[in-house]
């Protein structure tokens, strides 16, 4: 599954501006996202693996044993990890952009978790999931922990939802955290640290695209901004300019006065009704879901 970056250009020319998250990940975006993990500030992981632990009786009935787990946006395997001991699968394929770091984390599950058949899967998940053709096709659990769902605009959420609905056949089900609504400044705290990795995360992306398509950003003259937009239900990141710049690149430039924008991230914020109901257009007809007791994320064990 090759990965192409032509979108890059094409995203840096629009108005508003705009990079899309998947950007975010080279080796040292991804050591910045599992610094954010264990950030005060940033919940999600905490909630979720606090969620996982304590309804893990429950998870693994529902799930059963021997399945053939497939992570999308695997990262540094650590829920992987926590599932693995869980539900004993016969076989974990973890599907990550960020392929040097998924190739060690998955090398760490297959020592932490042994006997394991793991395998690591370079590749982009919004141009569709190719999997070795040696993965069984039966008993498959589709994984997508994070509320990486919430990156996606609720068109395309609906369409990958679907595509995870192919994915793991007629007998496999999909295993889905979602971040719910809350307080915002909860919610605002947790995009913009106090420690500013969420800043140096957000950043970085240039960094990558300056890498990706030869431009020529300077870090220097970009600000972190995130907010809660409360007509869409979601977390927005931008990175703001500083001054007027310009930036180019082999084939193109643009021009930036101070205060423009360019549009890094969404993160929305699904009600469980809401997101229930997408499931079932989805294809995921049957849910089951588990929550904290503050009620600010959400585990669901989703078949068809
Ligand atoms: C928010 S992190 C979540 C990591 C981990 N699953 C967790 O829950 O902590 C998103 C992960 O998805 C990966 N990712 C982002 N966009 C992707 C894409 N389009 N295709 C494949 N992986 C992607 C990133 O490299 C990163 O590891």
């Amino acid at each position: 599954m090759p990965i192409t970056n032509d979108d890059i250009a094409r995203g840096l020319r629009q108005h508003p501006a705009q990079i899309s998250p998947k950007y975010f990940y080279d080796q040292r975006g991804s050591e910045l996202f599992e610094d954010i993990t264990r950030l005060p500030e940033y919940y999600p992981t905490r909630t979720e693996n606090a969620i996982m632990q304590r309804h893990a009786a429950d998870i693994a009935q529902a799930v059963g044993p021997g399945r053939t787990v497939i992570e999308l946006g695997a990262g540094n395997c650590s829920k992987a990890e926590a599932l693995c001991r869980m539900v004993r699968p016969a076989c974990f394929v973890g599907v990550d952009i960020s392929a040097d770091f998924l190739a060690e984390a998955v090398e760490r599950l297959r020592r932490t978790c042994a006997p394991l058949d793991a395998r690591a899967v370079a590749g982009d998940l919004t141009q569709g999931v190719v999997l070795p053709s040696d993965i069984p096709r039966t008993g498959r659990l589709v994984f997508y922990p994070g509320s990486s769902i919430g990156n996606f605009d609720p068109p395309h959420a609906l369409a990958l939802l679907a595509h995870m609905r192919e994915l793991a056949g007629a007998d496999g089900a999909l295993l889905i955290g979602i971040d719910l609504p809350k307080d915002v400044g909860v919610l605002e705290a947790a995009y913009d640290d106090a420690a500013g990795v969420t800043a140096a995360f957000n950043l970085n992306v240039l960094a990558h695209v300056n890498r990706l398509i030869g431009s020529d950003f300077d870090l220097g003259q970009w600000r972190h901004r995130a907010f809660f937009n409360a007509a869409e239900a979601r977390i927005e990141m931008h990175l703001e300019a500083a001054e007027p710049c310009e930036v180019h690149w082999p084939g193109g430039s643009r021009r930036f006065a101070a205060g423009e924008r360019i549009h890094t991230e969404n993160s929305y914020k699904y009600a469980l009704p809401t997101f229930t109901d997408m499931l079932a257009r989805a294809g995921f007809a049957r849910t089951q879901a588990w929550t904290d007791e503050r009620g600010w994320f959400a585990v669901l064990h989703a078949r068809p």
